[in-house]
């Protein structure tokens, strides 16, 4: 069986920080230690004086990642990846921040990963790269004579081509990203959103649904929803209620319904939106009868956007809290620091209503983690923007516009007075949708795809 090779920005090496690393990254993990593998990335180290590439074997996988120089930091992961291409990616251009010199060291830092990672190459590893940070990669790594499998998953979502294009340098990315022999996304429309870019700005033709042409050369196009290990999780919520932080909450509740929201602190999440329709929930509803806890762990913080948001809630709160509050009763509740995931299922268990109302997501995970959480016989009800890529799967939720505040109060407020049966009858779907999936098998679905034997059935130009 071939070895895997993961490359993304940041690497879960266990070390410190193990119990951080996402559900993805953990079953990613796991596939590797069964096969043998190799992760590649950024060590989150940023000097002037980069140490040698370090390696480190644990458990059968080995890790080996590189640092970045102040100024490879501040053009490559600051500047272009979370000033230019995030944004533009979300279909937030307003917020794109570009320097040509970002530019030019994103693709640098990209041919210094290709650079660093071919010497550690065996000719028959399947190399599966992550997310918007590395899409110049796959071609940094076919110029240098790469020849194997490579497959690259992008994370979050594709937009249109006309909003494609506002990110100078997409063309050469688009070309680039290509070199790869496998491209996943997290639903048919990113898919067919990056197919039209690279058919109208790149040169590539779209044979079929599932494949462009660049140059007579294939590309297969997936789709690969990211899931949970719902079951897990839904274990998870349900011992939580006998730990403190669950009781805690519960008591300070006295009886009012729990509404809640727990997101980074991104512009994409939608929370200045999200805010104002709980302003509106709060002006028709009695006092004492809801508390909103918005969990908000604070994200990027070098990234101008991200601090202007930081002080535009902490403002927002406010304000509902002075306008609406009583001296017994605080109607939001704002932690800007993440809790754990353990602490945060048992929140999700408690809550009446989850509110997941990004402005765009390439899947939110948070969503399917909150229908997991809930007590199958007295299920909440899920709050859902219809463009987070979840709402596909998770089309029993109450789906809302995040632009329409007015809109997603009826739904919030619709939400608390569901009757049971509604609630069950919602709930049951949304588990039938997530619960035989697993973040395993989105690994395995993408792995089988790369895998040469399925990779030599495709056309040939
Ligand atoms: C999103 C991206 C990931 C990224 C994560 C955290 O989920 O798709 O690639 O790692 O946000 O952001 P950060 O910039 O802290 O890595």
């Amino acid at each position: 069986m071939s070895r895997i090779v993961v490359v993304s920005n940041r690497v879960p090496v266990p070390q410190g920080n193990a119990g951080q690393a996402g559900g993805l990254a953990v079953a990613l993990l796991g596939l590797m230690q069964r096969r043998g593998g190799l992760w590649f990335g950024w060590s989150g180290a940023v000097t002037e004086a980069p140490a040698p590439p370090g390696l480190t074997q644990r458990g059968g996988v080995g890790y080996a990642t590189i640092d970045l120089t102040e100024a490879e930091h501040r053009g490559y992961y600051t500047g272009y990846s979370n000033g230019v291409l995030w944004p533009m990616l979300h279909s937030l251009p307003h917020l794109m921040s570009f320097r040509r010199q970002d530019l030019d060291v994103y693709r640098r830092v990209n041919r210094r990963f290709a650079d660093n990672l071919v010497p550690l190459l065996r000719p028959d590893d399947r190399i599966w790269v992550h997310d918007y940070h590395l899409m110049s990669l796959p071609g940094a790594l076919r110029q240098r004579g790469v020849l194997g499998p490579t497959g690259f998953f992008l994370h979050v979502p594709f937009p249109a081509p006309e909003a494609a294009a506002v990110a100078p340098g997409i063309r050469g990315l688009v070309q680039d990203v290509l070199a790869c022999d496998l491209l996943g996304f997290q639903t048919a429309t990113d898919r067919d959103n990056f197919a039209a870019t690279a058919v109208g700005f790149a040169g590539a033709v779209r044979t079929d649904d599932n494949f462009v042409e660049l140059g007579g050369r294939p590309v297969r196009l997936g789709i690969f929803p990211a899931e949970i290990a719902a079951p897990e999780f839904a274990a998870t919520a349900a011992a939580q209620m006998e730990t403190e932080p669950y009781r805690l909450l519960a008591r300070s509740m006295r009886g009012q319904a729990l509404l809640l929201g727990v997101d980074r602190l991104d512009p994409t999440k939608g929370l200045p939106e999200r805010l104002e329709a709980f302003r509106r929930v709060v002006a028709r509803r009695t006092a004492r009868s809801l508390t909103m806890l918005q969990i908000a762990a604070p994200s990027r913080e070098d990234v101008a956007a991200y601090r202007r948001l930081r002080q535009e809630i902490d403002a927002a709160a406010g304000a509902i809290n002075s306008e609406f509050g009583e001296p017994d009763w605080t109607p939001l509740r704002l932690l800007a620091r993440p809790q754990t995931r353990d602490t945060v299922a048992g929140f999700m268990r408690q809550a009446r209503v989850g509110i997941v109302t990004p402005i765009r997501d390439g899947m939110n995970l948070v969503a399917k983690e909150y229908i997991a959480a809930q007590d199958p016989a007295d299920p909440g009800v899920l709050v859902l923007s219809r463009f987070a890529g979840a709402a596909a799967q998770l089309d029993s939720a109450l789906l809302v516009n995040p632009h329409d505040a007015e809109g997603m109060a009826e739904a919030i407020c619709a939400a608390l007075d569901m009757p049971l049966a509604e609630r069950r009858m919602r709930w049951q779907a949304a588990w039938a949708a997530i619960a035989g999936a697993s973040p395993e098998g989105w690994g395995q679905d993408f792995l089988r795809a790369l895998a040469p034997e399925t990779l030599d059935r495709m056309p040939m130009a």
